[in-house]
């Protein structure tokens, strides 16, 4: 299948502009587990949607209630804004101090309120306003610290694992990064890797879910994970090394500036920053015969990580796009294929 991304839009809707339901990616995932609510449009007048579960607080009694769609345009965006606004005063301080269960705790919500959140015209709006983009450099940072955060956490307890010579790396994966393993699940069903000799991951992190996968479910001789930080080259090494992940390497590299013609295929996930230099650098380097697996934001995904499908054209052509409602994650991302043109 061939499917030109031209006629993609620059707003929300773009990632959902394959599937007849643009807002049919509420099915639960891990961060809905959390179980919190969010606004639904259409909701009842006065209808209560707690953020926030357990032993965590909730935001003010005021912002729960979410306006129904028969709510002007201005005040649903309004409202949206108000949320994520609650959400960085809280998160803010608590980064600053360096607060982690705070900042764990207040993220879990802020995650499952984007999965939750189903107003893609208020959504749209809010994207295309004036407020978006110091919304995103916020968010952005705030996902990558609690990525990190969660990495930390995970290389702790999979570094005491074992791995029994009949298990695979999914049975020892830390519950904090199981969600990026399961997410790759799709990725046999979308792209054939069994010719490939070589793959590359793009900031493949400390605890590199992608490349346990990789080596798990294909049989791709060269596994290659990259990532500009010293210590997250180390720490995926290490583990590597310890469970003898023989077809993995980690090297320290940035993803803005290496040569990817030595790779069939770049897993280019969201972390991999900045994302238009990263793209880029992939147009002018890699094979005309690559294959390009992105992770894209979809829907609210977009207020932690920069788009970068609505701009690929004419370079690349899209392929294939990864189910709309099962592998989104916590953080509302999506796979497409691609290869360059
Ligand atoms: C949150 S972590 C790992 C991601 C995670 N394991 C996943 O599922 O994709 C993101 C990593 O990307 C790395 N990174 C960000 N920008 C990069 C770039 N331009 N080149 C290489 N690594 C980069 C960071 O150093 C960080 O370790």
């Amino acid at each position: 299948m061939r499917l030109n991304i031209f006629g993609f839009g620059s707003g929300a809707k773009d990632a959902g502009a394959l599937d007849a339901d643009a807002t049919g990616f509420l099915d639960p995932q891990p961060a809905q587990k959390a179980t919190a609510k969010a606004p639904k449009t259409g909701a009842r007048k006065g209808s209560k949607a707690p953020l926030a579960t357990g032993k965590s607080r909730t935001l003010s009694r005021k912002s729960q209630t979410p306006p129904p769609n028969t709510e002007s345009l201005k005040k649903r965006v309004k409202w949206l804004l108000a949320h994520l606004e609650e959400f960085r005063q809280r998160l803010q301080p608590a980064m600053d101090t360096g607060n982690t269960d705070e900042f764990v705790l207040v993220m879990q919500n802020y995650l499952a309120f984007i999965a939750a959140y189903s107003d893609t015209v208020a959504y749209d709006a809010f994207e295309l306003g004036p407020a978006y983009p110091e919304y995103l450099k916020f968010f952005h940072r705030a996902s990558l610290e609690f990525a990190w955060r969660m990495e930390e956490k995970a290389f702790a307890e999979i570094a005491e694992a074992e791995l029994q010579p009949w298990q695979r790396m999914k049975e020892v994966v830390s519950e904090c990064i199981s969600g990026s393993y399961s997410c790759m699940e799709e990725l046999p069903t979308l792209v054939d890797f069994s010719q490939m000799r070589s793959i590359v991951v793009l900031g493949c992190g400390k605890v590199p879910a992608s490349l346990f996968f990789l080596q798990d479910q294909t049989n791709v001789p060269a596994i290659v994970g990259i990532d500009n930080l010293q210590e997250a080259v180390d720490c995926a090494s290490a583990l590597a090394t310890k469970f003898k992940l023989d077809r993995v390497r980690v090297i320290n590299a940035d993803a803005t500036k290496l040569d990817y013609s030595f790779f069939d295929a770049i897993y280019f996930g969201p972390f991999a920053t900045p994302r238009a230099d990263v793209l880029k650098q992939i147009r002018s380097t890699a094979r005309p015969n690559a294959t390009i697996i992105l992770r894209e934001p979809q829907f609210t995904g977009s207020l932690a990580f920069e788009r970068v499908l609505p701009f690929m054209q004419p370079a690349f052509n899209l392929i294939k796009a990864g189910d709309a409602k099962k592998y989104l994650g916590r953080f509302m991302l999506r796979h497409y294929v691609l290869k360059p043109r």
